[in-house]
């Protein structure tokens, strides 16, 4: 649906009510349920057959409103003015009184906030009148939605509405910044890159967590899996590969090539990522999908983070 000032009402009249509304956000397309209503976030694990252990991040119109549900330390304050609203998640203690539901964090002392920057998603929270859950419009597992169309096919019977905001900007999820340990992490690179951040606050950590385990918990799951298998790094073509390709020089041989940039420019890359891996992968006829190289900077990381976990079988 056209995200018109009535489409916007009736958006929050549902989610009031305790019903999912899918939204675009400048990332990707999010599942929104009221996140003070445990039985609103129970349906969104449902809707993506999520596993309880791996909580949700929860939307803003502002910080002055994050700030009743989270704990906001100098550095957080740092950060939140200076990259929100935008596709920046902060990992914080939870307020002693907030209103986030237990569940929405998978019962931890944090809580993942953010604030979106797109109009839409925006003008929903504040007519909800509440912060809103909102993971990636997916079946768990599945590549994330970059488009009201993506959300439709695989999430459609699930949501009561889809407001329709067109492409998705930046085209993969926030970046999801640690900052309750004693030194900043990232615990999943994303649309807002490592050097902007570092600009900002200085060296942040790897996520290397306890022994190894990963302390965004979502992030021990094979993650954005396609049908077809990925061959990552492919400097050549195959008739029996669809080619995503990067750059301007294009290896022959594949019969069926979507290119992420041809001029080689990561920013677009990762804007249309999810949309030409679910573009490749319905072509049917082929054995898998060659990706190309892409460079490992700026959003880069998050490209090679995605095609990396999409690749895994297991
Ligand atoms: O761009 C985005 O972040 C999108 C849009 C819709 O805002 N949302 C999104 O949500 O990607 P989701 O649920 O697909 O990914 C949330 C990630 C997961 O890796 C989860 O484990 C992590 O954030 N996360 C959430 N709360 C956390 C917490 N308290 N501590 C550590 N990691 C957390
Ligand atoms: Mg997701």
């Amino acid at each position: 649906m056209s995200p018109s000032p009535d489409a916007i009402a009736e958006a929050a009249r549902l989610l009031r009510a305790g019903r999912l509304v899918a939204l675009p956000t400048e990332t990707v397309y999010g599942l929104a349920g009221d996140a003070t209503d445990d039985r609103a976030v129970a349906a969104i694990f449902a809707a993506k057959g999520r596993p309880r252990f791996n909580p949700l991040i929860v939307h803003y119109a502002d910080t002055t409103d994050a700030r009743r549900d989270a704990v906001f330390g100098g550095t957080a304050e740092t950060l939140a003015r200076r990259f929100w609203p935008g596709p920046l998640t902060l990992v914080l203690p939870r307020a002693p009184n907030g209103r986030v539901s237990l569940l929405a964090c998978a019962g931890l002392d944090t809580v993942a906030v953010r604030i979106p920057d797109h109009a839409v998603a925006r003008a929903v929270i504040v007519a909800v009148g509440r912060p809103l859950a909102a993971p990636s419009a997916n079946p768990s597992g599945a590549v994330s939605p970059t488009s009201a169309t993506h959300v439709a096919e695989s999430l459609g019977a699930h949501v009561s509405l889809i407001l329709d905001g067109g492409p998705c900007r930046v085209g993969v999820e926030s970046t999801v910044l640690d900052l309750s340990g004693p030194r900043p992490a990232i615990l999943r690179p994303g649309g807002l890159t490592r050097e902007e951040i570092e600009a900002a606050i200085g060296p942040v950590a790897e996520d290397t967590g306890v022994d190894g385990a990963p302390r965004s918990p979502g992030r021990t799951l094979r993650h954005y899996a396609t049908r077809l298998p990925l061959r990552l790094g492919a400097l050549d073509g195959r008739a029996d590969e669809a080619l995503l390709a990067f750059g301007p020089r294009v290896p022959p041989g594949a019969r069926t090539t979507l290119n992420l940039s041809e001029t080689g420019d990561v920013i677009e890359a990762a804007a249309n990522l999810f949309a030409m891996l679910r573009a490749l992968d319905r072509t049917g006829e082929y054995a898998g999908i060659a990706v190309m190289p892409v460079p490992e900077h700026g959003l880069g990381r998050a490209v090679n983070d995605r095609l990396r976990r999409a690749a895994e079988r297991s």
